[in-house]
C-alpha cells in the first residue's frame, strides 16, 4: 500500500518473533526496551546502558544511570571479554572494539544481544522473570573456532544508592556510606541496610568465581572511564572491597572453551526486602535466605528457558486479545504487536523513567496514567481497575487533583500541587473506558478516599461526580472552564505571568484571580461529559443524567456562541479576557487541542464547524511529519501565554507535531466521515511506517515518540522523548476503535469503522469480555463509513452492537459496509 523505501541500515522487524533486530550497535541514539512488568524494571539498550529500579526510579534505584553523559548512554550492564590480549564487549560499548557480528533483539519484555570477535561469540538474554524482583542475564558463550581457547569474563554493574536525586547531588555524605558484601558468587549491596533500609540488592552468577571488585575506583583505575578498566587490561580482578565511595558489582570468571563448545552462565541482579527483625544472619551480616532462594530459582540454563518461555507465552496471550489482518503489513505490525507493547510500557512507567525523563521529576502523572489505561484496558483489566482506585485515591475532596503522584507511596505529589482544570475529566474517561471494556460495574461501588485520607472516602461513582462538579463550578465569563495553571497542554500557562528563569511555569503561584478559560477543557467537558451522562443511564440514575446533560448543553451553547473563530475553534481566553488562537493574532492562529475536542464531541457538526474545522487543521497545520499543535508558532516569549513561548519554532508545544494530539484529529475525521484523511494522518506518524525516515528520526523505529519536529523548525521530521507519551495509547484507541471501528459499549462490542475508501476489508479477531469475535469486515461498494448488514454466526443482527455470549465461545461475525 505504501510505497516507501526501507530505511534498513540499522535494522528490521521481524515479525514473527515480535522482535525489531538491530544490525548495527551504532545507531542514530540508543535504541532501548524495557524489562519488566509489575515491580521490577529495567530499561536497556541497544549497547547495554541503562538501569534497573524496583517499583520507583526515584526512590528504589538499584544501578546508576548518568542522564546526557558523554559519550552518550554511558554506564549499564556490561560483560568485558579479554581473549588473549584482546577485549571486547558483546553490546559493543563500552569497550567499543569492533565487533566481527553484532546483533540485538528487542522483544516483548527481552532484549537479547550478540557480539562474536575472533571466533568467540557472546550472547545475552536479558528478562524480567515474571513476579520476580529480579533480572536474567544468561550468557551464553561459544567457540566457533578450531583451538581451544581459555577467555576471561567481567560483568560489571554500577550500584546506586537507592535515591536516585540523592545519588545524583548529595556526595558529601554519599561518598561514606556505600556498603558491600561477597560472599561465594554474590555480591550484596547493602549501603544503609543496617539503618533505615529494610532492602538489599545482588547481583550473582551460577558458577564459581575466580574473582570480584566491589569498588569502582579499583576497578577502573584512576583516571579511567567504563571504556578502559584497568582489571580487564591487567587481565585480572583486585578482589576489592567498597567502603564508600562508589559501590559496584563485577565477577571474574574464566572460561575455557573446547573447539565447538558452549557454556552458558546465568547472572542475576535482583532486589530483597526484609523483614525489620529478620535482616541479620550475624552482627553486620545480611540474612541471605531469601536472596539465595530467588537466585536457585534461576541457577540452570532449564530453570532459564522455563521462566522465558512463560514470558513468551503471556505475551502472545496478551497480544491475542486484538489482531487484525490487513493487506497493509505495518498497520497489522502496529496495531498487533508494537502498539500494544508501547501501551503496556506506559501503563507501567507514565512519564517516570525513559531514556528521555531521568526517573526522579515527574513520578506518575494523573492526566497521563488516566490517558494510558485507555490503551492497556483490554490487556490486562486487572491492573487497569487497581490503577484507577490508586489515581482516585489522589483527587480532592472538590473534584480537583494532585498533578502527579509517586508510583512507590501511590501518595500526591505537594511539590507539584494540583490545579491543573483538565485533570478532573480524565479520571470520567479513564473509568468510563473500564467499564465499557469489562462490563464490571462494581467498581463504581469500591469506596476511594480523597487526598489518601481514608476518613474521607465515598463511591468511585461520587468522585466522578465531583469531576464533573468541579468543571461546572469553575466556569469564566464565556461560560467556559477556568485553565488553572494549564491545561492538557502544560505548557499554554495563561495565569503564570513569569519573568523569573529560576520558576517553573507549572508550579510556581499564578496571578491572583485566573481568569484565563480555555476551549480545550470544554470541549473535553462535553466529550467525557457525555460518557458521563451514558453511564448514568446505564446505572438508572435519571435524575443525575438530565442534571449534567444540562450542563453540557449549556458548555456547547457556550463554545458556539464564544468560541468559534469563524473558520476553526478558539484556543483559549487568555487572563485579559482576549482570544487565544484566532485569525486576528499574529502568531498561533490556530491551535490543535481545541479542534480535537471539538471535533471529537461532534460540536456543531450539523451547522458545519466540525468540517471547517478540520479543514482549517488540514490547511494550516499538518505537514508531512503529521500535524503541528499550533501555527504559526510563537517567534517570541509572550508573558501571557507562558512556556509554550519559550521552545525555539516547531519544537515541543511551539509547533512541534506533539504526537499525543494528532488521534485527536483522527478521531475528529472519523467523527465526520473522513476515512481517508483519518488514515492518513494515522500513517503520518506511526512508526511502523517510517520506515524510511529512521535516521531522520533519530529515536527508536518501533515506538512513537512524544514529538517529531513542526514544519517551522530547523529540524523537521527529527523525533524526540520516545516511549513515554500517551500518544501510544490514543492512537490505539483511533486506530482500533475509530477507524477499524472495534469499540466497546456498555452493551457489548460496537462495529463502526469509518477507513479509506479502497480498503476491501480486513478481519479482526477480538476477544471481549472473553469471548472471541472473529469479525470479517467487507466493504464492497468502496465506502469510508456505513454499515449494510451485519450476521453473527451467520444470523442477521439489529443495529451494530454485537450480543455478548458465554465466556470461552467463539462466534463468526460478517460486517457488510455500504
Ligand atoms: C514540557 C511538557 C511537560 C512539562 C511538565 C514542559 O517543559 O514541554 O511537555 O509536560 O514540562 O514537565
Ligand atoms: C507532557 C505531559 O506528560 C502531558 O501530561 C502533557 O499533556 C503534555 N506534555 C503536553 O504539554
Amino acid at each position: 500500500m505504501t510505497n516507501q523505501i526501507q530505511d534498513n541500515s540499522y535494522g528490521y522487524f521481524d515479525d514473527n518473533n515480535k522482535e525489531y533486530v538491530i544490525t548495527t550497535p551504532k545507531t542514530p541514539y540508543p535504541w532501548i526496551n524495557y524489562l519488566g512488568d509489575t515491580d521490577y524494571f529495567s530499561l536497556l539498550s541497544n549497547t547495554g546502558g541503562g538501569y534497573s529500579f524496583y517499583k520507583d526510579a526515584k526512590f528504589r534505584r538499584l544501578t546508576r544511570y548518568r542522564y546526557n553523559n558523554v559519550p552518550v548512554d554511558t554506564g549499564g550492564k556490561y560483560f568485558y571479554i579479554k581473549d588473549g590480549e584482546e577485549a571486547w564487549s558483546p553490546s559493543w560499548k563500552p569497550l567499543k572494539t569492533d565487533l566481527d557480528e553484532y546483533e540485538c533483539r528487542h522483544g516483548m519484555g527481552y532484549t537479547r544481544i550478540r557480539g562474536q570477535k575472533n571466533s568467540i561469540s557472546s550472547s545475552v538474554l536479558f528478562f524480567v522473570p515474571q513476579g520476580e524482583q529480579l533480572e536474567v542475564q544468561q550468557m551464553t558463550l561459544t567457540n566457533h573456532g578450531d583451538t581451544t581457547k581459555t577467555i576471561k569474563v567481567f560483568s560489571f554493574v554500577e550500584w546506586c544508592l537507592w535515591n536516585a536525586e540523592d545519588d545524583m547531588t548529595n556526595f558529601q555524605r554519599n561518598f561514606s556510606t556505600g556498603q558491600v558484601e561477597v560472599k561465594d558468587s554474590v555480591i550484596y549491596h547493602k549501603t544503609e541496610y543496617r539503618e533505615r533500609r529494610d532492602h538489599f540488592a545482588f547481583y550473582a552468577v551460577n558458577a564459581p568465581i575466580q574473582g570480584f571488585d566491589t569498588s569502582r575506583d579499583e576497578f577502573l583505575g584512576d583516571y579511567n572511564g567504563f571504556e578502559a578498566p584497568q582489571v580487564v587490561s591487567n587481565g585480572q580482578p583486585n578482589n576489592s572491597i567498597a567502603h564508600g565511595w562508589s559501590p559496584i558489582g563485577s565477577h571474574y570468571i574464566e572460561v575455557t572453551l573446547e573447539p565447538g563448545e558452549t557454556k552458558d552462565y546465568v547472572f542475576t541482579l535482583g532486589y530483597v526486602e526484609m523483614p525489620q527483625d529478620d535482616k541479620w544472619e550475624a552482627p553486620a551480616v545480611i540474612n541471605k535466605t531469601k536472596a539465595l532462594a530467588a537466585i536457585a530459582r534461576f541457577d540452570t540454563v532449564d530453570k532459564v528457558q522455563t521462566a522465558f518461555n512463560s514470558l513468551n507465552q503471556y505475551w502472545e496471550e496478551l497480544l491475542s486479545k486484538f489482531i487484525v489482518d490487513s493487506d497493509d503489513e505495518r498497520l497489522n505490525r502496529g496495531v498487533n504487536i508494537w502498539n500494544q507493547y508501547q501501551n503496556m510500557v506506559t501503563f507501567n512507567m507514565s512519564r517516570s523513567a525513559s531514556f528521555f525523563e531521568s526517573g526522579i521529576g515527574r513520578g506518575m502523572g494523573f492526566r497521563d496514567s488516566n490517558q494510558d489505561l485507555i490503551g492497556f484496558v483490554h490487556l490486562v483489566p486487572d491492573r487497569a481497575r487497581q490503577r484507577i482506585l490508586d489515581i482516585a485515591a489522589t483527587q480532592f475532596e472538590d473534584g480537583s487533583a494532585y498533578h502527579q503522584y509517586q508510583p512507590l507511596t501511590k501518595r500526591g505529589n505537594a511539590a507539584v500541587g494540583g490545579n491543573f482544570n483538565d485533570d478532573p475529566m480524565w479520571l470520567v474517561q479513564s473509568v468510563t473506558v473500564y467499564v465499557k471494556e469489562t462490563g464490571d460495574f462494581s467498581i463504581l461501588d469500591e469506596q476511594v478516599p480523597y487526598d489518601n485520607d481514608e476518613t474521607k472516602s465515598t463511591s468511585l461513582f461520587e468522585h466522578l461526580t465531583r469531576s464533573f462538579n468541579f468543571i461546572t463550578r469553575n466556569l469564566g465569563e464565556h461560560g467556559l472552564p477556568l485553565i488553572g495553571r494549564a491545561d492538557w497542554n502544560d505548557c499554554l500557562n495563561l495565569n503564570c505571568f513569569s519573568t523569573d528563569p529560576n520558576e517553573s511555569f507549572q508550579t510556581t503561584e499564578n496571578k491572583e484571580g485566573g481568569r484565563a478559560e480555555s476551549v480545550m477543557i470544554a470541549g473535553q467537558f462535553v466529550l467525557f461529559g457525555n460518557d458521563y451522562v451514558e453511564l448514568c443511564k446505564q446505572l438508572d440514575k435519571k435524575e443525575e443524567a438530565s442534571r449534567a446533560q444540562m450542563y453540557i448543553d449549556s458548555m456547547v451553547g457556550s463554545i458556539k456562541e464564544n468560541a468559534w473563530d469563524g473558520e476553526w475553534f478558539l484556543r483559549a481566553y487568555d487572563a485579559f479576557g482576549k482570544k487565544v488562537g484566532t485569525h486576528e493574532a499574529k502568531e498561533s492562529k490556530i491551535f490543535i487541542e481545541s479542534q480535537g475536542f471539538c471535533t471529537m464531541a461532534g460540536i456543531g457538526l450539523e451547522e458545519g464547524l466540525v468540517d471547517k474545522s478540520l479543514n482549517s487543521v488540514n490547511e494550516h497545520l499538518s505537514c508531512d511529519f503529521g500535524i503541528v499543535l499550533n501555527y504559526p508558532a510563537f517567534t517570541e516569549y509572550r508573558i501571557e501565554y507562558g512556556e509554550i513561548s519559550t521552545y525555539p519554532q516547531g519544537y515541543k508545544e511551539n509547533g512541534g507535531i506533539f504526537c499525543h494530539n494528532n488521534p485527536w484529529i483522527m478521531i475528529g475525521e472519523t467523527v465526520r466521515g473522513n476515512g481517508d484523511l483519518a488514515f492518513e494522518y494515522y500513517t503520518k506518524i506511526a512508526p511502523a511506517y517510517q520506515d524510511d525516515k529512521v535516521k531522520l528520526h533519530k529515536t527508536e523505529p518501533y515506538v512513537y515518540a512524544q514529538m517529531i519536529a513542526g514544519k517551522e523548525a530547523a529540524t523537521p521530521g527529527q523525533a524526540k522523548n520516545s516511549w513515554l507519551t500517551g500518544t501510544a495509547a490514543w492512537n490505539y484507541v483511533a486506530i482500533t476503535q475509530s477507524i477499524l471501528g472495534i469499540k466497546p459499549h456498555y452493551n457489548g462490542l460496537q462495529i463502526d469503522p469509518c477507513i479509506p475508501k479502497v480498503w476491501q476489508g480486513y478481519a479482526v479477531k477480538r476477544v471481549y469480555r472473553g469471548v472471541t469475535y472473529n469479525i470479517q469486515i467487507n466493504n464492497p461498494k468502496n465506502v469510508s463509513k456505513g454499515i449494510a448488514s451485519i450476521t453473527v454466526d451467520g444470523k442477521s443482527v439489529e443495529g451494530n452492537i454485537l450480543p455478548l455470549f458465554d465466556q470461552g465461545s467463539s462466534h463468526e461475525v460478517i460486517v457488510t459496509m455500504g
